[in-house]
Order: C-alpha cells, then sequence, then structure tokens
C-alpha cells in the first residue's frame, strides 16, 4: 500500500479504500502486539498536540495511551485553554503548533476549522469529531466488525439508525461506500445527509461495489442486518432545546430488541460509538428521560446490555485503531 507517512487524517475519502484496509491491519497487529507484550515504540521523541474545544472520553485517552505506548509525548489544550478561535486565529495556532509538535489531533466544531489546521500546519493533522465527520471513530468501528463477522467486508451489512445529518451518519455513509460495503441509512428523511453527502456516496459506490440504501422505513432499512449502528440523537455543539422535537422525530428509530428481531439474522451484533443514553445513570439523560416518560434514547438498556452489543470492544478499538494512524502517518507502515 502507499505509504500514509506525513499524510493528514481529515475525512474517511482522505484515504483510499487499500489505504482505509491497510489501516485497520495494521491497527489489528498493533492490538495483538499489545496483547501479546510484544509491542515496539516506534514514535520515541515524538510530541503531539491534542486540540479539544469539544469534551471527550475515548478519543483523548485513546490518543493518549496509544502515543504513550509508542514511546510519545502528548499535550492537552482543553476545550477553554488554549487561545484558538477566540484569541488567535486557526491559521496562527496551527503555524505555532506545528513548530513544536510532530502532529495535532483536533475535535471541533466545524469541517473547515480542521481542514485550515490542516493547510497551515506542516505536520499531519486528525480530526478527533467535527460536525461533519468522526473518521478515527469509522477505523474503529470496521476493526470490529472484521472481529464479529466471518464475512469479508464487502459481504457485509450495516444498518445506521438515527440522526444522519450528522458526523456519525454521514461517515457511516460514506465509509460503507468507500469500503464496498452494504450501507444502510434509516431515518427521516429531514434527518438523511446532505444531498452532496448522498451524491459522493453513490459516485465512490459505482467503483467500491457498494450497495446504498436510504430509507425512513426501519423494517425494510435492518433486513438481513450483520450490524445495527445508532448515536445520540442531539449531538455536543447542539442547543439542547432541540431534544423534544428530535426525540418526536426518532422515537421510532430507536434500537430495541424488536429491530434486531427484524434483521432476521440471530447474529445481529449492535454498535454504538459512545456515550450512550441507554440507563437512567447520567444526569442529561435523566432530565430528558423525566420530561417524556422514558427510560432511554436511542438504544434500550436491554440491546445495550445483551449479547449483540459489542460497544466496549468497538470504544477499545478506538486505542489500536488511533495508534496505527499515529504510526502511519508519523514513521510509515513499518512493515
Ligand atoms: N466515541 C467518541 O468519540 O467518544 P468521546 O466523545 O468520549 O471521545
Ligand atoms: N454525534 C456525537 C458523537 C459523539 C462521539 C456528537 O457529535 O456528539
Amino acid at each position: 500500500a502507499t505509504d500514509l507517512k506525513g499524510r493528514h487524517f481529515l475525512k474517511e475519502t482522505d484515504l483510499t479504500a487499500e489505504e482505509f484496509r491497510s489501516l485497520v491491519e495494521l491497527a489489528a497487529e498493533l492490538k495483538a502486539a499489545k496483547r501479546a507484550g510484544t509491542e515496539e515504540p516506534r514514535l520515541t521523541g515524538r510530541n503531539i498536540a491534542l486540540v479539544f474545544e469539544k469534551t471527550s472520553t475515548r478519543t483523548r485517552c485513546a490518543f493518549e495511551v496509544a502515543a504513550a505506548d509508542q514511546g510519545a509525548r502528548t499535550t492537552y489544550l482543553d476545550p477553554a485553554g488554549s487561545q484558538i478561535g477566540h484569541k488567535e486565529s486557526v491559521r496562527d495556532t496551527a503555524r505555532v503548533l506545528g513548530r513544536m509538535f510532530d502532529a495535532i489531533q483536533y475535535r471541533g466544531h466545524g469541517q473547515h476549522i480542521v481542514e485550515d489546521l490542516a493547510a497551515y500546519a506542516d505536520v499531519p493533522v486528525y480530526n478527533g469529531l467535527t460536525d461533519e465527520w468522526h473518521p478515527t471513530q469509522m477505523l474503529a468501528d470496521v476493526l470490529t466488525m472484521t472481529e464479529h463477522t466471518a464475512k469479508a467486508l464487502e459481504h457485509v451489512a450495516y444498518a445506521y439508525l438515527g440522526d444522519a445529518r450528522y458526523n456519525m451518519g454521514n461517515s457511516y455513509l460514506i465509509t460503507g461506500a468507500l469500503l464496498g460495503m452494504d450501507v444502510r441509512i434509516v431515518a427521516p428523511e429531514e434527518l438523511w445527509p446532505a444531498p452532496e453527502i448522498i451524491a459522493r456516496a453513490r459516485q465512490l459506490a459505482e467503483t467500491s461495489g457498494a450497495r446504498i440504501t436510504l430509507t425512513a422505513d426501519v423494517a425494510e432499512g435492518v433486513r438481513g442486518a450483520d450490524f445495527i449502528a445508532t448515536d445520540v440523537w442531539v449531538s455536543m455543539g447542539e442547543p439542547k432545546e432541540v431534544w423534544d422535537a428530535r426525540i418526536a422525530l426518532l422515537a421510532p428509530y430507536a434500537v430495541t430488541m424488536d429491530v434486531l428481531h427484524a434483521t432476521g439474522n440471530p447474529a445481529v451484533k449492535f454498535l454504538h460509538c459512545l456515550p450512550a443514553f441507554h440507563d437512567l445513570d447520567t444526569t442529561v439523560g435523566r432530565e430528558i428521560y423525566e420530561r417524556h416518560g422514558l427510560t432511554s434514547l436511542e438504544v434500550t438498556d436491554e440491546v445495550f446490555e445483551s449479547v449483540h452489543s459489542v460497544v466496549f470492544d468497538e470504544a477499545e478499538n478506538r486505542l489500536h485503531t488511533i495508534k496505527a494512524v499515529l504510526v502511519a502517518t508519523l514513521v510509515g507502515w513499518g512493515r
């Protein structure tokens, strides 16, 4: 495969299908090496900046542990603790961080911000989630899928239910299209990805052989699926006033046991990037449930805690896949 040394990772389509698959393979190798205690640090002495304008548990920890495992250091800039965007332009910040660090991770709002960082920093820049895309999450999801099916990726079918005009919906659509998979977006039409993203997915499908379905019909969308995925119905950065309207639209798209049964596939697996509203143990969730007489939102606790659920494998895989991105872009494939 083409070497990824020096490359940015701002959205899934920055990679070819072959490069994407190679990163997932490298992640699997790094995971096995870590488990066997044979991991070799390839990033000794490197410094990585982690810029977060939104909160995070998994992405931040994955970058920090991945870097540490590989001998690199990280500096975390929290949502309030840097000048970026308010007191200093993204362009100037990029040029400063580019002089000090070997790579920069950015999580925040518009995709244009991470694109700007990449344009002005002379080092690899990684998108750790924007409003539009969550590409490092997709590497983890694809690794998780390969671990939980015996099928080749191009024979795998997955359905994403829920808010599909934000990062996770966009990323699931484009990733499946890129990799030649059977991808179904199951949502009310007003929450489908933007027309230009759907058009791009259809264009990718022409070369990859992907099957692309967008439907508002749950039964049709999930039939025969190997994986069912969802995400929160209101994302970071959206005003909390939208919850009521979103619940009204998306309640029929909650992932319940009935949805899993409707796949007709007893081995179906459940994916969620997390965090998830499935139980009563979050303050934000409790406040919303009380208003609507609910006990869960996008997924029931029954599904989340069932044998179908592979969400913690998926969460762990953030570590191994982000490590693969660091290794591949900073030193090359190394094999
Ligand atoms: N899935 C994910 O990106 O989680 P965090 O928001 O905790 O990083
Ligand atoms: N769509 C969610 C994903 C969180 C990992 C958000 O942007 O908040």
